[in-house]
């Protein structure tokens, strides 16, 4: 049964966090906004100030930051008028006021700004920790013009009155938060809350995201589950007994707060008369005993009932108290009455343990763990002094939630205490929120930034277009002699290499009437050769290219050769191409100005393979353009966002001024990654950026490819985390040597990171191999740095590609140019929203085109194959070099 309540409370708990049926749940879990629990780093001078039922009392908490081991705290109860809880709003809070005012009087505070952290026990809508309407006074409380404002705003506004200036409220809150507060300690947050007094509540930290009634959409967010209503809907029905019912009937609610009314010290002396009733009538107790007195209410009291249950006293207790009713128990009444007690007391606690067990597989499930281990912080007369309550609270919470270790902790003073460290927390949240804004800043883009970038790019392009000022530009527009897009007659079969990228790859590709059949093979070229020398590289890809052949029988065959190579070349037609510098990590001796076709081949003949014949050379931007220009006519850009990034487009002959001839379009591969290398980003460039360049075997260049593609975006996060970690906003400042390492934050974990939904499991356990143990706090910040970085990367990228769709725009007179983009690369490709922020800051630069992008499905081989057709039906060339300048 208990199971199925737990199943019932944990439906409840649903419908009231859903927006959709939150007006209609019972369990109304209603957001607090606090959305961290202290971390003992928490340091200042607090002001608490606590509406009661009789009386208003003032707190001053001084917090040494200490993990809040020895607190210092000063307190004041000013009595409250009787007709004040009935009067004018503004009365009472001018009384407030007035009462802060005389204590600060007399504890002589210094005039500094202090903030204050107001409890205020009533049902209130939050909106904000520091806004919250009141939804409706209770407990006797009615005064006028309250309901529906802003409480923080009243008492602001009456503490101004009293000249206090210095006061400032910043934190509202109900009273069961604060138990959950009290019992956090430095280390070990308590993130659950149970007030089990005369009445019940209980509160827990929720993943903010499913706490739909609050905008906040990420990290965790305490909830005021507001139990005590559980079952007004009809659903506890069939667990309630005649007792039960009796209570109900008689109490000032008929109806309402059902579960309140099973569990909590109100009404359990209650139950227990209903019962001794009924079995006096059936004559089964006080046989002879007058026992009228049992049909007044309340003249059982609670503390009666727990001492009864005591163990060793319990059975003198029992006779005490029943003899005080003026009742004659037998030593057989005194023993019965002890065990009804003990079965109201055992089932309220047991009750509480399947809500509790309902919150805590909610909190395991929604976090996606396999185990939660948690603090509950307990604030209950029922727990308190008495062991049996927590006994049976804990042990069957444990059978209920097997999966969830809690240790229950008891809270001294949760509301004063807890609001002093509810308050201590919202400022320490501001501050280290404001200290992270200023981290994050410089790489937080605004639009006239990413506009001026995006004029920048165009300039450059202009002047790298320029036969004349192509020397003194940083964006290369290198010609590549590839002057049309695939018209689909292509056909014939070749060998393509693919070099430059995540993989090196050797691959058949067969252009057929029916379509195009591949074959590849991924081979690996370690560090050690990319960074050695050139005849070793290029002896290692003969090699591949032999193991390929031999694997595919293909070696009685002189196939031509398509050759992907994803680097800046000069080229000086399509079969000659010379490297202009290394990029992405690679750095081989004696490379740099020759032609690689040349370099290949005289590595062919060391290695004595004779049938090599390469048609041509062709950047990737360039294969995957031809790729996607297969499928889609349109397409006149190539795009790759992965190791590395760069793009090409089809530019007007006309203006290619290193180029003869004025006819046509040929593709223009920008080699964009080093747009910047002339200095024209330096404003753009952060710390971050330029400790990530520092470190790179070709610093100072490829400055713009070192903003954005995958082989630097990691770095990029790394160096951030590190500037966090030692401005203690991270991980509490504690050392991680592991961040230390170059490399090892990889691009990849940003794409894992930024996809994980709601537990952020991903980002923990992605830490936890770092041998970083995070918060939830600490993943909701990693996050944040990795999206800041990748969005970034694809604002900049974007602003880049609208300069290059508004040129070709002008270039053709068109006041609306549509155009596709093929694109290519694991960062554009695996991240979860790089794409979409791509082209949404592209639409927004360049209004006047319709981008479509097309990713390339099978790498760039296939574009290599398809130019290298071109090639071998002796089309080219299209255009003389000029001889290149120098
Ligand atoms: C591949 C292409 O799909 O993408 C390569 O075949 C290209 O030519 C590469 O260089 C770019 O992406 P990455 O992420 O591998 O650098
Ligand atoms: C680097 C190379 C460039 C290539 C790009 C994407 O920027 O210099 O040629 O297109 O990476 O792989």
């Amino acid at each position: 049964m208990l199971q199925v309540v737990k199943g019932r409370m944990l439906q409840a708990m649903h419908k009231g966090l859903s927006r959709q049926t939150h007006a209609q749940a019972n369990v109304r879990m209603l957001p607090t906004y606090i959305c961290s629990t202290p971390d003992g780093t928490e340091k200042g001078d607090l002001l608490v100030v606590e509406l009661c039922q009789s009386h208003v009392r003032t707190m001053w908490v001084t917090l040494l930051g200490d993990g809040n081991q020895s607190p210092q705290v000063m307190y004041k109860i000013f009595s409250m008028p009787g007709d004040i809880m009935q009067g004018k709003g503004e009365a009472l809070f001018d009384f407030i006021a007035q009462c802060v005012r005389q204590f600060l009087a007399g504890i002589s505070s210094p005039q500094h700004h202090l903030p204050l952290g107001f409890v205020f026990p009533f049902s209130c809508r939050h909106t904000r920790l520091d806004k919250a309407e009141l939804i409706s006074w209770s407990k006797g409380f009615s005064c006028s013009d309250v309901e529906g404002k802003d409480i923080v705003q009243l008492l602001q506004s009456a503490i101004n009155k009293q000249e206090l200036y210095h006061v400032d409220v910043v934190a509202l809150m109900n009273d069961t938060v604060g138990t959950m507060m009290t019992c956090s300690m430095a280390g070990k947050p308590c993130e659950v809350a149970l007030v089990v007094g005369t009445g019940t509540n209980s509160c827990f930290m929720a993943m903010a995201q499913q706490v739909e009634m609050a905008e906040e959409t990420s990290g965790q967010m305490c909830v005021s589950t507001e139990w005590g209503c559980f079952g007004d809907d009809g659903t506890l029905s069939d667990i309630l007994t005649p007792y039960d019912q009796c209570v109900d009937e008689e109490s000032s609610n008929p109806g309402e707060k059902r579960f309140e009314k099973l569990v909590s010290s109100l009404y359990l002396g209650e139950i227990v008369r209903h019962v001794l009733t009924a079995l006096a009538a059936e004559k089964a107790l006080f046989i002879g005993s007058n026992v009228a007195v049992l049909r007044t209410k309340d003249v059982l009291k609670i503390q009666q009932v727990l001492e009864i249950i005591d163990n060793e006293e319990g059975m003198a207790e029992a006779r005490r108290a029943l003899e005080a009713l003026g009742l004659r128990p037998s030593e057989r009444d005194c023993c019965r009455v002890q065990q009804i007690c003990q079965a109201v007391v055992s089932r309220a606690a047991t009750l509480c343990a399947a809500g509790l067990a309902a919150i805590l597989s909610h909190m395991c499930q929604s976090q996606e763990l396999k185990q939660l281990v948690v603090n509950v912080g307990v604030d209950s007369e029922l727990y308190r002094g008495h062991t049996r309550f927590g006994e049976i609270l804990q042990s069957v919470t444990g059978l209920l939630a097997p999966e969830c270790m809690a240790t229950l902790l008891p809270s001294i003073d949760g509301t004063g205490w807890g609001a002093a460290m509810v308050t201590a927390v919202a400022l320490r949240l501001a501050a280290q929120r404001h200290e992270v804004d200023q981290v994050l800043a410089p790489l937080r883009l605004s639009r006239a930034d990413l506009q001026r970038v995006q004029a920048l790019m165009r300039q450059e392009m202009e002047l790298g277009l320029g036969w004349e000022s192509n020397a003194n530009a940083s964006v290369r527009m290198l010609p590549t002699y590839v002057c049309g897009t695939p018209n689909g007659t292509e056909r014939g079969e070749f060998l393509v290499l693919d070099l430059g990228g995540t993989n090196f790859r050797v691959l058949l590709v067969r252009l057929a009437e029916d379509g195009i059949h591949m074959a590849s093979k991924i081979y690996v070229i370690p560090t050690t050769i990319t960074q050695g020398s050139g005849e070793a590289l290029f002896d290692h890809i003969i090699e591949c290219i032999m193991d390929f052949q031999l694997k595919h029988n293909l070696t009685e065959q002189v196939l031509p050769l398509g050759f992907t190579f994803s680097f800046p070349c000069q080229q000086l037609g399509l079969d000659k191409a010379v490297l202009l510098s290394w990029t992405k990590g690679f750095s081989a001796s004696g490379c740099v100005g020759q032609d690689v076709v040349q370099l290949l081949q005289e590595a062919a003949q060391r290695k004595q393979h004779l049938g090599l014949k390469v048609v041509a050379v062709v950047n990737d931007t360039v294969g995957t353009m031809m790729s996607c220009g297969y499928e889609d006519p349109k397409c006149e850009i190539g795009l790759i966002v992965g190791t590395g990034t760069n793009a090409c487009y089809m530019e007007e002959m006309q203006n290619v001024g290193a180029v003869e001839g004025e006819q046509g379009r040929m593709c223009i591969n920008m080699e964009w990654g080093a747009f910047g290398d002339n200095g024209c980003l330096d404003d753009i460039f952060t710390d971050f950026d330029r400790l990530v360049d520092e470190k790179t075997i070709n610093a100072g260049k490829q400055r713009f490819e070192k903003l954005i593609s995958g082989m630097y975006l990691g770095e990029i996060v790394r160096h951030i985390l590190l500037a966090l970690v030692e401005k203690r906003l991270l991980f509490r400042g504690k050392p991680c040597p592991k961040l230390h390492i170059k490399g090892i934050f990889q691009t990849k974990f940003l794409s894992a990171i930024e996809t994980d939904g709601l537990a952020l499991r991903q980002v923990r356990a992605i830490l936890q191999d770092l041998e970083l143990q995070a918060s939830l706090e600490d993943s909701v910040l990693v996050r944040e740095v990795c999206q800041t970085a990748s969005l970034r990367a694809a604002q900049l990228c974007a602003a880049g590609l609208a300069a290059v769709v508004e040129k070709m725009r002008k270039n053709r007179g068109l006041a609306q140019l549509a155009v596709t983009v093929g694109v290519d690369g694991t960062l554009y490709k695996m991240h979860p929203c790089f794409s979409q922020h791509l082209q949404q800051m592209l639409r927004d630069l360049a209004p006047n085109c319709t981008v479509t992008f097309l990713q390339s499905e099978d790498g760039s081989g296939k574009g290599a194959a398809l130019v290298a057709a071109v090639a071998c039906r002796g089309a080219e060339p299209w255009g003389q070099p000029l001889l290149p300048p120098q």
